[in-house]
């Protein structure tokens, strides 16, 4: 084995790793309540925004529970619903029976889709594919995946909003990400979109949104995350030795959603998210 082999080898390993560790912290929690009472509303936004039509093939990328892909199947598109986290298909699976759709669900890397090149009418990602660390791979698999003059659309925080300090609340008690990976709310720069799909879309429509999260107070919002969002239930599970640093955590996550809190005084506690909303259209050829 040459070095430069060696090298290559001991990457795919540690990418490998990497997306073992990633998939261990999404299958942790109870992402499907997490989503119903967050970010359930983004689906219904984004299909609309491509404005998925019947008989078409849609891709929904880091799908989580079906989000967008419900709502792309509900509009009579044909759906495979794909996410690096396969435990939660499950639920996905409930949640489109009640909805009375069927949506094919399959085991996928956002950086590598096991798909053809232009398979697809339509590739969209809720809040999902910014995940992946390298924004790239993901763009490009986007692109390759999408036929010729289709659409792929996105929901993307944004750097300047809310989601920036939610992550930074919880960023001290996390393991330093790899030094290629790139932040998730990048993907919610307009620049950066602009970047990453280049001269590969012959349109780029980019408009800045806002959603709300609610919860009965800020503690009840730092409960729910503790309680059924992955990322959040991983920190704490590493810190179950350090108790002080989990004390310290729930300090900086409560001083956090109570800063963050826009409820009216004596209402229910409100968490106004910022998000980028892309459609994008393929060269036609
Ligand atoms: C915040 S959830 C969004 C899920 C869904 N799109 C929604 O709107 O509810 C992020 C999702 O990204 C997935 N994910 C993270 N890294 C990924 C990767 N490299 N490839 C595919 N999915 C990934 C996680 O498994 C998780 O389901």
């Amino acid at each position: 084995m040459t070095t430069q082999d060696d090298t290559a080898a001991r990457a795919v390993a540690a990418d490998r790793e990497l997306k073992a560790a990633i998939r261990a912290a999404w299958a942790l929690g109870d992402y499907h309540r997490f989503a119903k009472a967050t970010v359930w509303e983004l689906g219904t936004a984004l299909v609309e925004a491509c404005e998925v039509s019947t008989g078409q093939r849609v891709l929904d990328v880091a799908a989580g529970t079906g989000n967008t892909a419900i709502r792309a199947a509900e509009a009579g598109a044909e759906v495979v619903a794909s996410d690096l986290t396969p435990e939660n298909f499950e639920a996905g699976r409930r949640e489109a029976k009640a909805h009375g759709v069927e949506l094919r669900w399959v085991q996928a890397d956002a950086e590598a889709l096991p798909f053809g090149d232009g398979e697809f009418d339509v590739v969209t990602s809720s809040v999902g594919a910014i995940f992946a660390p390298n924004h790239q791979a993901v763009a490009d698999e986007m692109v390759r995946v999408c036929r010729p003059g289709g659409t792929i659309g996105m929901v993307n925080f944004t750097p300047e909003g809310l989601i920036s300090d939610f992550f930074g609340a919880l960023a001290p008690y996390m393991p330093a990400p790899p030094p290629h990976a790139s932040p998730p709310p990048l993907w919610g720069s307009e620049e950066h979109v602009r970047d990453l799909f280049g001269d590969r879309v012959e349109s780029l429509e980019m408009t800045r949104r806002h959603y709300v999260e609610r919860a009965d107070s800020p503690r009840g919002y730092v409960e729910l995350c503790k309680e059924t969002f992955g990322p959040v239930v991983a920190i704490y599970a590493s810190l179950a030795e350090y108790p002080e640093r989990a004390t310290a955590l729930d300090r900086d996550f409560l001083e956090f959603a109570t800063r963050a809190n826009s409820g009216a005084p004596e209402s229910p506690a409100e968490f106004r998210y910022e998000y980028l909303l892309v459609v994008a259209r393929t060269r036609a050829s």
